[in-house]
């Protein structure tokens, strides 16, 4: 009988679970196979640690956030042997071929496995929707809901106080979260990573705006830099309560800019690990359920090294090195049209 491994590997975000249950249905329930979850990412290839997976096991994780597997971001080609012991632990216990559901450095390692002789079939799962080859990521939805809600809530605030409220989302280096969110939420400027800006330009806006209304929402990216500053990292490093330094938040360090080139009150939200938090979105576990069947579908037909993705209303198959070292940046056309509402 054919075994299957599957594993969730870095940041979590919701639908995890909605997808390791439609991989796990379709493949016991038409294809007869055995399924092993394997715990904490690669880690627990490395270790040996898994599960069977049963349709008792996956019973009613279909709403629930995070990943019953656990996750992890080790990756296991920086570990000595890492890749020996993976393959190793594969053959020791029968997985003949692996579902790897997660973000673009899940993938790459997927991509590196797979040319090793490792049966691979990818599902992309990161709030980040940084994966190309799919129009949407397993997660995004939930996150960008999310986002869009906490848009919504400080705006009263901001308008009671007459104040900027800088709002920093994830993203990593894409302004995925950060546009949509922003559309939706109606910011008074969207600032990320793929679209130059600089904090006197931006300032010039808002004060603009500050003639007519007395209060503005400004969303930016985790990942977004402004051009007119030289050295960001230089300029919003911290040191900790244990004297270690670390890199400031760059909501905080627009916060504290604009606050001093526009002279208006100026607070910072940072959203953080709530937009990857709690019960995935409709569209996310739609997606990750047909996500899943389709991996099980590849696994069944023996079509190795690929990633399911969805392109328009259709699945979508991308042989996974065509994935990796690429990063899928926002769609400039839906900036444009979340940017005729700024100011
Ligand atoms: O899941 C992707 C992501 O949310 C990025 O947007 C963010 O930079 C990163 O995870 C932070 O997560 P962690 O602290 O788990 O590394």
């Amino acid at each position: 009988m054919s075994r299957v491994g599957i594993l969730t590997c870095g940041g979590d975000c919701p639908g995890l679970n909605a997808a390791i249950r439609a991989v796990t249905r379709k493949l016991i329930i038409s294809y007869d196979y055995e399924v092993l979850g394997i715990k904490n990412g690669y880690n627990g290839l490395i270790e040996g640690d898994v599960q069977p997976l049963s349709l008792y096991s996956v019973s009613g994780v279909l709403p629930r956030g995070g990943t019953i597997l656990g996750t992890s971001r080790k990756n296991p080609l920086q570990i000595k042997n890492g890749k020996e012991a993976i393959l190793e632990n594969l053959n020791r216990f029968e997985i003949d071929s692996l579902v790897v559901i997660g973000s673009k450095s899940a993938i790459e390692t997927a991509n590196v496995l797979s040319r090793s002789g490792v049966r691979t079939v990818c599902i992309p799962g990161t709030i980040d929707n940084d994966i190309p080859g799919t129009d949407f990521t397993i997660g995004f939805d939930t996150a960008v809901t999310i986002a869009t809600r906490a848009i919504d809530m400080v705006h009263t605030t901001a308008e009671s106080h007459h104040r900027i409220i800088v709002v920093e989302l994830m993203g990593y280096d894409t302004g995925w979260i950060a546009t949509y969110a922003g559309l939706a939420g109606g910011a008074d400027c969207i600032l990320i990573p793929e679209v130059k800006f600089t904090l006197d330009e931006t300032a010039a806006l808002l004060k603009k705006r500050h003639k007519r209304r007395k209060f503005s929402i400004v969303v930016v990216a985790e990942g977004a830099i402004p051009d007119d500053v030289k050295d960001f990292r230089a300029l919003s490093s911290k040191t900790d309560a244990l004297g270690n330094s670390y890199v400031g938040s760059i909501g905080e360090f627009v916060g504290v800019e604009l606050a001093k080139r526009t002279g208006m009150e100026t607070r910072v939200t940072t959203l953080g690990y709530l937009q990857r938090g709690g019960s995935p979105s409709v569209p996310d576990r739609i997606l990750a359920t047909r996500l899943g069947v389709a991996a099980a579908d590849k696994i069944k037909n023996k079509e190795f090294s690929v990633m399911v993705g969805v392109v328009g209303d259709k699945i979508a198959t991308t042989p996974i090195d065509k994935v990796t070292g690429q990063v899928k940046k926002v769609n400039l056309e839906m900036f444009d049209a979340a940017s005729t509402f700024f100011g």
